[in-house]
Parts: structure tokens; sequence; C-alpha cells
């Protein structure tokens, strides 16, 4: 009998401190007013102090696992999505599995910028229904103001910090992982990169002298190739998995920009209420977006036992994704 993977719990974390659009205007030449038409963002959250990915993380995954009603020793494997672990190695997912007393489970990081959330359910979708493992803990999180370039009015007016987790097992009922489509292109990556602090310009003082370890974004050239991946995605997962437009009740994409959101609704042909933004609240928390959003929309009610969900996601790499899910 073939086996499935579902979505059982889901959980987020954000730091409570908030910057708004006032106080960027405090930091950079902006305004609340270009902000909010060029973005949507009205405003983001900040961790403060030595607070890290692994701290946003710990609460994420007992809200997951709370909801799935797991204890710790349940979870078989753990893998964290992110652009800022704790630290190069080690991973912050074997740091958080020790934290929450999971025991001596796989515990990995990966990365795919903004992506990474939906290259992670790829992976659970395929540990579980080969059978390698019945429950996982997927992650995404990101702390891009710990790596923002705050002379940047162009980027750091974006960024925000967050954690979502989601449980996942072989066994429902919860939202099945249907079809998917996953890709990349290097010869994008100059795009969107932090240039510092790998093994290519290893951290010195020069590299620090000249702001390489935080994040430089050509946002106009990222913006036309996020429009058209987002699409792509949906479409491509929507054809793997057999359903039509038509039958999608709601998508949770990326959080990078309202208008990138829009465009994605207007090509999925959905109704405004059929796309849950919360860009506003949190600005782009990167891989932590999608299942902060899936989270909020699950407790809210906007996802119901019957509903049929798209997930679109664009990142650093480039990288792009879409997945279905049925609950
Ligand atoms: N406040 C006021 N003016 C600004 C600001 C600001 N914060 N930032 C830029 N401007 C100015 C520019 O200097 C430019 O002025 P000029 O015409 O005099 O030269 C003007 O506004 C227009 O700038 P554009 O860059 O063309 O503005 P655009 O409409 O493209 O919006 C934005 C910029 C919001 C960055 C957009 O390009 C975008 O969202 N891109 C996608 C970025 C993204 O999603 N990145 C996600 C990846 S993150 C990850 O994976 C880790």
């Amino acid at each position: 009998m073939s086996r499935n993977a579902y979505i059982v719990g889901t959980g987020h974390h954000v730091p409570e401190h908030v910057v708004t659009n006032a106080d960027m205007e405090k930091i950079v030449d902006t305004s609340d007013e270009w902000i909010t038409t060029r973005t949507g963002i009205k405003e983001r959250r900040k961790v403060e102090g030595s607070t890290a990915s692994s701290d946003l993380v710990s609460v994420a995954v007992q809200n997951a696992m709370e909801m799935a009603g797991w204890k710790p020793s349940d979870v078989q494997g753990i893998i964290v999505g992110t652009v800022t672990p704790d630290y190069p190695f080690p991973s912050t997912a074997a740091l958080v599995a020790d934290r929450l007393k999971m025991g001596n489970i796989p515990a990995y990081d990966f990365e795919a910028g903004c992506t990474a959330f939906i290259y992670g359910l790829i992976q659970a979708k395929a540990f579980i229904e080969s059978g390698i493992m019945d429950r996982m803990i997927v992650v995404g999180v990101d702390c891009l103001t710990k790596i923002t370039n705050w002379d940047d009015r162009g980027s750091c007016i974006l960024f925000g910090d967050g954690a979502g987790a989601v449980a996942v097992s072989s066994e429902g009922p919860g939202g099945r992982l249907g079809g998917w489509h996953w890709g990349s292109d290097g010869s994008l990556g100059e795009h969107l990169m932090q240039i510092g602090g790998g093994s290519k310009n290893p951290a010195s003082h020069g590299t620090v002298d000249r702001n390489e370890h935080t994040i430089f974004m050509n946002g106009a050239r990222i913006f036309k190739h996020a429009v058209r991946a987002m699409h792509d995605s949906c479409m491509k997962a929507l054809e793997q998995d057999g359903t039509e437009k038509k039958d999608v009740d709601l998508l949770v994409s990326h959080q990078a920009n309202l208008r990138i959101i829009d465009a994605t609704a207007r090509a999925l042909e959905l109704e405004p209420e059929q796309v849950y933004i919360n860009i506003q609240k949190y600005g782009n928390t990167s891989a932590a977006s999608i299942p902060i959003a899936l989270d909020e929309a699950y407790r809210s009610d906007a996802i119901r036992e019957t509903s049929t969900v798209v997930l679109a996601a664009f990142g650093a790499g480039l990288t792009w994704g879409g997945m279905i899910l049925h609950w």
C-alpha cells in the first residue's frame, strides 16, 4: 500500500520587538508611503541581543509538536532550512534537537534562501513516503536583520525575523503533501548574495570593512524573476498534482512583496479572500515566511478540513518551488 505524508501540526514564533516604517524613516531616507505602496510592508520583527535562530525555532517546534500531540521522543528527524544558522557549524537543527530532548536523531540544516521551506517539505515527502521516517519536523527560520545592510534603503526595509515549523507524519488526518515543483539557476545567484564569510571570501578585516557580511540584492532583477518563478512553480505543481486552478482554495506564498503575491494570485485567478497575506506585519522573513503564514492560516480557520492549498516561493540561489497541500 502506498504511503502518504501529512502535516499534522504547525507552529511559529516571532520576536516581540516591532520595527515600524516610522522607525525605518529614522534609519534611512525612506517613507511609510514608499514602503507601503512598493512592498505592502507596515512593520517587521527584529531579534535583540544574542537571540539567534535556534531560540525562535525551539518555540515554533514546540508549538507544532503540541498541535500534533507529539512528545520530543516521537520525532525521528529534524531538518532546518535557513541562511542564518546560529553558527556555520554545528547545525541549528542539531542544537534544537538537543535542547528539546529529541534524542540522537538525524538533524541537519540546508540552504535554499526563501525557498527553503518548500525544499524541506519535498525532502519530508520523500523520507516519509519511502518509509525512511514516520514522524519528522521541517523548519524554516531566518534572522535576516542580523545580516541586513542598514545603509541600503533598497533592501533594509524588506526584512524581518521569524521561525515556522511543521510536524509531518505518515499518518493523517492532516494536510497531505501532494504535487510539487522545485528548481534553481545559479547563473542568477550574483543578484542576491552574502559575499563574505564563506570559503571564497573568508571573514577578514577587509570583508568587514567592505560590508560583505550583509545582504547584497539587485531588487529589480529579483522582482522580475520572482514573478515568473512563482507563476511557473504553481502551475507545474498543480499539473503534477492533477489539480485545476478552479479547485484551489487558498494561496500561501512566500511573503516578499505584495505586488509579487498579487501577480501570483492573478495568475491562479483567485479572489482576494483566497490569498493569505501577512507581509504587512512581518516583512520578508525568508525561509520562515511560508510556515509562519501556514500556521496563522490554519489557526485562523482560513484552512478548513477540505482545503486545497498552493504554496509557492522563490529566493536566493536563485531557487524556486511550489507544493500542493490537501486537507
Ligand atoms: N525608500 C524610498 N525610495 C527608495 C527606497 C526606499 N526604501 N528604496 C529604493 N528607493 C528608490 C530607488 O532609489 C529608486 O529611485 P530612482 O528612481 O531615483 O533611482 C526608486 O525608489 C525605484 O527603485 P526600484 O528599485 O526600481 O523600486 P522597485 O519598485 O523595484 O521596488 C523593491 C524595490 C521593493 C526592492 C523590489 O524590487 C522588490 O521587492 N524586489 C524583490 C526583492 C525580493 O523579493 N527579495 C527577496 C529575496 S530575500 C532572500 O532570499 C534572502
